[in-house]
């Protein structure tokens, strides 16, 4: 009985650890940093010829908050309107180490897999493969709450709105990016174990210009 109470203990242990080891914090986004907005609108356009240079965690932060960061903490609301709050835009990153789910209210990165998947990210269009960081851009119908025609309109609103922040905040802050429908959809899917109330509609491939 001592044993199997020392075992179960250890197990819970050792799996809140290997769990623990999946979820990366990030630092604090950024009060205050780049251009101001009509400096940014000036400037905003997309991009393809991506350095390797990789995002530092705390530009990754940045990016992930103007994505749909929680900006309001008292009344859990984030950087992207969503139609009636519903918050149902889920943000991946792709990068060389492996594909992330982006926690918004925890500020972290909770892996989903390992290993460089850009390609399926970039399908057909071998330079985003390039960009160091991809963001995925998932509208989830379970968060959402129904699938019409109409609701999927509406997510394929509230997903633009999520690109175009991005879109924004690269401009602001020096980075390149370009907003892409172009992916291999089944393929992510699959890699991301998402069901079909999960649809990827955009992906940003982010980095800075060579
Ligand atoms: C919804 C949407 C989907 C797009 N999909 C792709 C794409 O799959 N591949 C690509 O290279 N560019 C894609 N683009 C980028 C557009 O081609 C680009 O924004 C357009 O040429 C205007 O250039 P600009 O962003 O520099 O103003 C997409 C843009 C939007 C808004």
């Amino acid at each position: 009985m001592k044993n199997k109470f020392a075992f179960a203990l250890l197990a819970t242990l050792l799996c809140s650890t290997l769990c623990m080891a999946q979820v990366q914090k990030l630092p604090a986004p950024a009060k205050s940093l780049g251009k101001n907005v009509m400096e940014a609108l000036w400037s905003r356009s997309s991009g393809t010829e991506f350095s390797d240079k990789m995002l530092s965690d705390q530009e990754l932060s940045n990016l992930l908050f103007a994505a749909i960061g929680v900006n309001r903490p008292a009344e859990g609301k984030i950087t992207s309107p969503t139609a009636r709050n519903f918050q149902e835009i889920r943000v991946f990153v792709f990068t060389a180490k492996g594909a992330f789910e982006y926690l918004n209210k925890e500020n972290a990165l909770k892996q989903v897999a390992k290993g460089d998947h850009r390609g399926l990210i970039a399908d057909r269009q071998d330079w985003a493969k390039t960009a160091p960081v991809s963001l995925l851009i998932v509208a989830d119908e379970k968060k959402f709450g129904s699938s019409d025609a109409k609701s999927k309109v509406i997510m394929g609103v509230d997903a633009g709105i999520v690109s175009e922040n991005v879109n924004l905040f690269c401009a602001g802050t020096g980075l390149m990016t370009r907003p892409r429908m172009t992916m291999d959809t089944p393929a992510i899917k699959k890699l991301l174990k998402l069901s079909d109330a999960e649809t990827p509609l955009l992906n940003n491939p982010v980095g800075y210009a060579k």
